[in-house]
């Protein structure tokens, strides 16, 4: 089971990811637990103060160590009650390790981790060094804060646990999966607007249509992706019909 414990100041941001489509089946199933918890909850003064100005000035608010502090041992405590090994604390973060595939199925197959979302200011480096083992980002842009950055990666992890998509295949084809963006896919009408499908697709011969997506999933992905025909290149992941195909595209393995 995949328990994840969320800090945040906005629990109801989680609630749509429990309640709705691919990822509401494996909460249904029981294979995924979410806790969130408030560190408002774990403050001591009147105003429930979860923030201060940052020491040596400048903008925004800083999050107080104290509250987060005490965030995490509730956590501990809660997953030692229920027979869980300790989880690792990620933080969001812009600066942080680049979210991808491999740290979606990393986070599949354990038995959890707690995610705490921070405003984007920050949180008080001393609760970093103390308690955060790895900081994750969405990607090169700001958010407000980890929440969305936290429902990408617990939607990405929920449909790779088992029985959550309709097909087990869906999941290995998937893009990026085998670490190549996916080929162009097409549904009835035959013809829309003036556009028909590819001939082969309609063909029925599977060995030609395997050949014609393996092939268009290496242009689009040599058009928009070159360092992953690099990386699959390098891994002697492509194979010679791969590789003379890439090359007749004015690829050449060193380039
Ligand atoms: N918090 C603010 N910006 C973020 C980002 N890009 N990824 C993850 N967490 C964030």
């Amino acid at each position: 089971m995949l328990r994840i414990d969320v800090i945040t100041l906005f629990p109801a941001y989680f609630e749509p990811l429990q309640r709705q489509g691919v990822s509401r089946r494996a909460f249904d199933s029981g294979q995924m637990q979410l806790h969130c918890w408030n560190p408002r909850d774990f403050t001591t003064d009147a105003h429930r103060t979860i923030d201060d100005r940052p020491y040596g000035g400048g903008p925004g608010m800083v999050m107080l160590a104290e509250p987060l502090e005490r965030t995490l041992d509730a956590i501990a405590a809660a997953r030692s009650a229920a027979s869980l090994a300790p989880a690792p604390v990620w933080l969001f973060s812009p600066t942080g390790q680049r979210i991808d595939q491999r740290l979606v199925e990393t986070l599949a197959q354990s038995d959890g981790a707690t995610l705490l979302c921070a405003r984007y200011e920050g949180v008080d480096e001393r609760l970093i060094d103390r308690r955060v083992d790895a900081e994750v980002s969405l990607g090169d842009f700001v958010l407000s804060g980890g929440e969305i950055a936290a429902l990408a990666l617990l939607d990405a992890a929920s449909r790779l646990l088992p029985g959550v998509l309709g097909s087990a295949e869906s999941a290995q084809q998937d893009s990026f999966a085998n670490a190549l963006p996916s080929h162009p896919h097409y549904t009835r009408p035959e013809q829309h607007r003036g556009q028909a499908v590819p001939d082969v697709l309609l063909s029925g011969d599977h060995a030609r249509i395997a050949q014609w997506r393996r092939e268009q999933s290496l242009r689009l992905t040599l058009q928009r992706r070159p360092e992953l025909i690099a990386a699959l290149a390098a891994a002697g992941q492509l194979s010679k019909a791969d590789l003379r195909f890439l090359a007749a595209l004015g690829y050449t393995p060193t380039s």
